[in-house]
């Protein structure tokens, strides 16, 4: 029906390494909003003896001069860049372009962020500011020089070291910047505005001092503290850990408002979305704070695996963002409840990558072909490839693992490198054949794990058989085995049903083939088996426990994952099979009673499953089946345990807001509390809500009363709302949750609502934060509404993506994600899905970003319906 090729699509197996290398680059900006100047002067080396045509790459840009040598050579110009002709082996070229970072809505390249000049140039948009070799196996020298107006931007900055600046004619002045490291321009940044900054320093392993700085909006400076503490423990972090020390005398990050994602890694200049920086009581929620350090975290951690150690192409995207993830994951769960901390990031992969896992962008950790590599920013790139780095760590041990980290960034020093130069090394270190492991990352879908016991009493034998399948996906049919570790314990009842013992301690069992059975030796009685602990494999595990086990497991699994899994599985039981909840509630209220020392877990085991994740375990989705079944639990546990909701919400009211694990604990089961209370829709919790809502002298505990309002068609959440918004009208970060939250809410009128949100003066469809709060909050978060069986929702969101394409292909792919599982919903709405569909690709001049996924999206009914 549609065709790929109609779009060009870059495939792996074509890499070709350069034939030429850019010894050294010098450029400089003379910034003005509307017309901005680029000298760049390259010297080039022609590596290939044959090749005398020069292509660089350029988007978007107009060409005022090109000189080689003296000489304007022989060249021409299209939209992909510049053919230059017959040059020698070694050059100069002086190249002027002319941009206009003011009319630039995309947010990539140079553009304007409240009169804030700012650079994005991941993953290729490097070529929309200069003509350049613009892949990350080209790395070179930069020295950047910088001149503006001197009032309207004070604040001149790039990569590297300040080497000079000062003042010139007409009001200006200049700044330049020159980078010790050899990089890949994706790493290039320039930001110029008028800018606060807090400055702190840090002191390495090595006693070098760096002076680290954070840039706001004057307004914001207060907010940035907490991001320093998160950067200064970073730096700590990956010394300890990694053996990792920070390379340059100074770390500037940047935060700005009109950011296309979370934040960007650039040398020494980290560029950051202000959600991911900014944070105080008042206006952050403990979840933005967590988010902060994480993010932070993060783009730090980048500065080793990713800029000293970068990527030969695209294709190798996870060898930094699967590594980095999972070096992230690890800080925060020494940071946190690590327990809790792997409940939810596994939730958040069950949720959003299982999907895409099972949907029409399918793909390999490492991609075989893209067509706009905008769209390989995945959760399969992210977390799927941070829990491939995990299993290997798994498999290798703590021990080996850090040495074949060590030996990696070693050898890898300031080169640009492959996923497989990163599993050779683990292979060099470890002395293990990782071959068959190597397959997660060329095969794509989530396995199927098929697990069953048997116990022989009077061998004293327990046999645990597990079967794997690796589901086909668009790109591949027929896959082989791959090697799963699945850590294992064998658990046993004692004395009745009051405590557990440990039969077998946790083992780490290797799946490599389709069927394989492993013999646990000396087991005195039957067990019940506790497999893929803290969830070792990112596999679908299933065992048909009986619901005696799985209760049992939910009380007393010695892994704090696994023991939450138990009663996701019991929940999903009763809300899909319809079985009772008699004992699941029972079970419920015992945790409701019990005292728990981590809060964060007690809440946990209090929260159902997602309708997300409830989608992910059914072949063919009844969403209103779904919702009213979870919502039915919902409500049954609130209305059985009335009163234990009450005692510990009241148990747990304090004026504390420090943000610490133990006090963000406290404040998310008070939440939890509350929003089972306002579920049973009696005055007196409405009042409650109103109440903290109130009182609250935190955005967490104001936050919480308004979402568990939101649902309720009462006086109180339309005041709240209000009062809400008289409040924070200017603070846009705060203004998303305003959004979000009603975009999220279960009441009938909510897509009006959302509409007329959308004509506030203070909500932007330039601004993706916005974007995504209220239009994401809706169509991907808001499953009853967005699914509503009018197709109303599905219209909005094509009017949506295609009134996006045009102002920012990248949020509207993003959009566009709540279609493209079209086929795995029920009629009607599988027909209403698959015409707004339709309506996208009809459109002219459709972005290749948006294309793509829509155009798999609809092909999928030919080449690959599930089985
Ligand atoms: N490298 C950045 C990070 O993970 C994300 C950049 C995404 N940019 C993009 N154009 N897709 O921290
Ligand atoms: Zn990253």
């Amino acid at each position: 029906m549609t065709n790929l090729a109609t779009k060009r699509e870059t495939f792996l197996k074509d890499y070709q390494p350069s034939a030429f290398v850019i010894e050294k680059f010098d450029v400089e900006f003379d910034l003005s909003p509307e017309k901005t100047l680029v000298t760049s002067h390259l010297l080039v080396h022609r590596l290939d003896k044959t090749s005398q045509h020069l292509f660089l790459d350029g988007k978007q840009l107009k060409l005022i001069s090109i000189v080689l040598e003296e000489k304007v050579p022989k060249f021409s110009q299209d939209d992909d860049g510049l053919h230059i002709f017959n040059v020698p082996e070694v050059f100069s070229l002086k190249i002027v372009t002319e941009i206009n970072p003011a009319a630039n809505t995309e947010l990539t390249g140079l553009y304007i962020s409240n009169n804030i000049f700012c650079t994005q140039c991941e993953a290729e948009y490097f070529r929309k500011i200069t003509f350049f070799l613009d892949r990350p196996d080209v790395m070179t020298f930069y020295q950047v020089k910088i001149i503006a107006d001197k009032q309207a931007y004070p604040v001149l900055l790039s990569n590297g070291d300040l080497v000079e600046e000062g003042d010139l004619p007409d009001g200006k002045h200049f700044a330049v910047w020159s980078d010790p490291f050899k990089k890949p321009c994706y790493l290039f940044a320039l930001v110029a505005g008028d800018l606060a900054k807090i400055t702190d320093y840090f002191v390495t392993m090595s006693d070098r001092r760096v002076t680290l700085n954070i840039f706001s909006e004057k307004q914001n400076i207060e907010r940035c503290g907490f991001a320093m503490l998160s950067l200064k423990k970073s730096m700590r972090w990956d010394e300890e850990n990694y053996g990792r020390e920070y390379d340059l005398n100074i770390f500037n990050i940047v935060a700005v408002n009109d950011f296309i994602f979370g934040a960007m890694e650039n040398k020494s200049l980290n560029i950051f979305n202000a959600k991911y920086i900014l944070a105080n009581p008042e206006t952050a929620t403990d979840q933005d704070y967590a988010d902060v350090d994480t993010v932070v975290a993060h783009e730090y951690f980048h500065n080793w695996s990713g800029n000293r150690v970068t990527c030969r192409d695209w294709f190798q995207l996870s060898l930094k963002e699967g590594f980095t993830v999972f070096r992230e994951q690890s800080y925060d769960e020494d940071n946190n409840s690590a327990v809790v901390h792997r409940i939810r990031k596994v939730q958040d992969l069950r949720n959003g990558q299982f999907a895409e896992d099972a949907g029409p962008m399918a793909h390999p950790v490492q991609p075989k072909s893209y067509v706009a590599i905008d769209n390989f920013y995945t959760r399969t790139i992210y977390n799927k490839g941070g829990e491939v780095v995990r299993m290997l760590k798994t498999i290798l041990g703590a021990d080996v693992f850090r040495q074949a980290t060590d030996r990696y960034f070693e050898k890898f020093d300031g080169q640009a490198v492959t996923t497989n130069d990163f599993v050779d090394v683990m292979e060099e270190v470890s002395k293990r054949d990782l071959s068959q492991f190597r397959l997660w990352y060329s095969q794509a879908g989530t396995p199927v794990v098929n697990a069953t016991g048997a116990y022989d009493s009077l061998n004293k034998i327990y046999t645990l058989t597990m079967e794997q399948i690796v589901p086909p996906t668009a790109d591949m049919q027929n896959k082989q085995p791959m090697l799963i570790p699945i850590v294992t314990s064998l658990l046993r009842k004692i004395r009745g049903d009051t405590a557990v013992a440990l039969v077998e301690p946790e083992k780490t069992v290797l799946l490599e083939s389709n069927l394989q059975s492993f013999i646990f030796d000396n087991i005195e009685a039957d067990v019940i088996p506790s497999l893929n602990r803290h969830f070792s494999a990112p596999i679908k595990l299933n065992f048909s426990y009986t619901e005696d086990e799985l209760l049992f497991l939910f009380k007393y699994d010695t892994d704090g994952f696994n023991r939450c899994d138990a009663g996701q599985r019991l929940a999903s039981k009763i809300i899909l099979e319809g079985m009772t909840d008699e004992h699941y509630s029972h079970a419920i209220g015992e945790i409701l009673r019990q005292p728990f020392s981590d809060l964060s877990m007690q809440t946990e085991l209090l929260q159902l499953p997602s309708e997300k994740y409830l989608h992910e375990s059914v072949e063919m989705i009844n969403v209103d089946k779904i919702s009213t079944a979870r919502w039915q639990l919902f409500l049954s546990n609130a209305m059985q345990h009335e009163a234990a909701w009450l005692k510990l919400y009241e148990s747990l009211v304090s004026n504390e807001n420090a943000y610490s694990p133990e006090e963000m604990g406290r404040r998310r089961l008070q939440a939890i509390c509350l929003h089972h209370l306002v579920a049973l829709n009696k005055k007196p919790y409405i009042d409650l809500a109103v109440k903290q809502f109130k009182a609250a002298s935190n955005m967490t505990d104001s936050i919480a009363a308004l979402s568990a309002l939101s649902h309720t068609d009462t006086l109180e959440r339309v005041e709240a709302l209000a009062q809400f918004q008289d409040r924070w009208q200017h603070e846009p970060l705060v203004m998303n949750k305003w959004f979000m939250i009603q975009a999220q809410s279960r009441l009938p009128d909510t897509l009006e609502n959302v509409q007329r949100l959308m004509q506030q003066p203070f909500f932007h469809l330039k601004n993706p934060n916005n974007v995504y709060a209220l239009i994401g909050g809706f169509c991907s978060s808001n499953m009853l509404n967005f699914h509503h069986v009018s197709g109303e929702g599905y219209h909005f969101s094509a009017e949506c993506v295609l009134t996006l394409d045009v102002i920012n292909p990248m949020v509207s792919a993003r959009i566009v994600e709540c279609l493209l599982a079209w086929q795995r919903f029920a009629a009607p709405r599988k027909d209403l899905m698959q015409k707004a569909l339709t309506r996208i690709i009809s459109a002219p001049n459709l972005s290749k970003n948006v294309y793509e996924p829509v155009s798999k999206a609809l092909d999928m009914e030919e080449h690959h319906v599930r089985s």
